[in-house]
């Protein structure tokens, strides 16, 4: 099966800078700013911001950093600093269109909620964003404490915790309030900082499948670049060998992460980048951050 099936498959998600829609043009927006307020007097307050400021999450949502196809990004501040809170989109608004490859070879032990999902019920609906939400916890932590450069989940790690945050995912915000960090797709870099960049973005694919994980949508698009560092996001979709579109999964990423680097003036092939993956990833991983038991 070639890569070109899941491009079809996930059409609106070419990282080809020429192919690929911009958040401009992408309809319909997430909630803006004015209704997030978590002021109970307000007939518009957000009950999930309700709901994170109660747990004592949060204390206000800064600005909207960001409306992307699946959620909306906020700049937040909690106890712990500055956050970069992802709300994931009402159910109406979300297609649930991209889920479908990388949940194959999901095994689901509850038959009806099994149906309620492939039925697209609005039980199944709710019970398909809480999987993806979760997903993007689990995969967070586990990162994490690999010791990869992802963004510090700050929910959990009990599920139990992260599953009250619900339709929303809680981390780190990298760079700064006023200045949160570019995407590498935005960024603009001289010839040695791009080939840094691309250095790590090759070494961070590899870290991933080094612990048997794909990406998914591997491309400067979801790389952030701050203070000469890579790091990784938009994790709810990795996939693990248990999919049988893995290995499609994996020749993509590493044909978008070649092809999304041509604005920085690297030319290697997606045939080649596949090939330093996997040949790094046999290689020494970065130093855990937790050591699990
Ligand atoms: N931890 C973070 N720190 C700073 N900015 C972040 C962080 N996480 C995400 N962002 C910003 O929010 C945007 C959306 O995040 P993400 O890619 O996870 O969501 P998405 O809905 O899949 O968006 P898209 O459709 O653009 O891929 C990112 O492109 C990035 O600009
Ligand atoms: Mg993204």
């Amino acid at each position: 099966m070639s890569a070109r099936w899941l491009d079809d498959e996930l059409d609106n998600e070419d990282p080809r800078p020429e192919r690929r829609r911009t958040s401009k043009t992408r309809k319909p927006l997430g909630r803006r700013l004015a209704t997030l307020t978590a002021d109970p007097d307000d007939g518009e307050a957000d009950d999930t911001i309700c709901r994170l400021t109660d747990l004592g999450h949060i204390h206000e949502v800064v600005a909207e950093l960001k409306s992307g196809k699946e959620a909306t990004a906020y700049v937040a501040r909690g106890p712990r600093g500055s956050v970069l809170l992802k709300l994931y989109r009402d159910l109406e608004a979300r297609s649930f269109k991209r889920d479908g490859v990388y949940r194959e070879g999901q095994v689901i032990l509850d038959e009806r909620a099994a149906r309620a999902m492939a039925g697209r019920t609005r039980r199944g609906l709710e019970m398909l964003q809480a999987g993806w939400v979760q997903a993007e916890y689990a995969h967070l932590w586990r990162l994490w404490q690999a010791g990869l450069s992802v963004p510090e989940p700050l929910v959990g790690p009990s599920p139990y915790d992260y599953a009250q945050t619900t339709p929303a995912v809680l981390m780190r915000l990298i760079g700064s309030e006023d200045h949160p960090a570019p995407r590498l797709s935005e960024a603009a870099l001289a010839p040695d900082q791009a080939r840094d960049a691309w250095g790590q973005a090759v070494q961070g694919m590899a870290d991933l499948l080094r612990l048997g994980y794909a990406h998914g949508d591997y491309s400067t698009y979801n790389l952030l670049w701050w203070e000469n560092r890579v790091t990784i996001i938009d994790v709810p979709q990795l996939t693990t060998r248990h999919n049988p579109n893995f290995a499609d999964l994996l020749r993509r990423d590493a044909e978008s992460l070649s092809t999304s680097f041509r604005r920085h003036g690297l030319s290697q092939s997606g045939e080649a980048t596949l090939r330093e993956v996997q040949r790094r990833a046999l290689g020494p991983g970065p130093a855990p951050r937790v050591q699990l038991p």
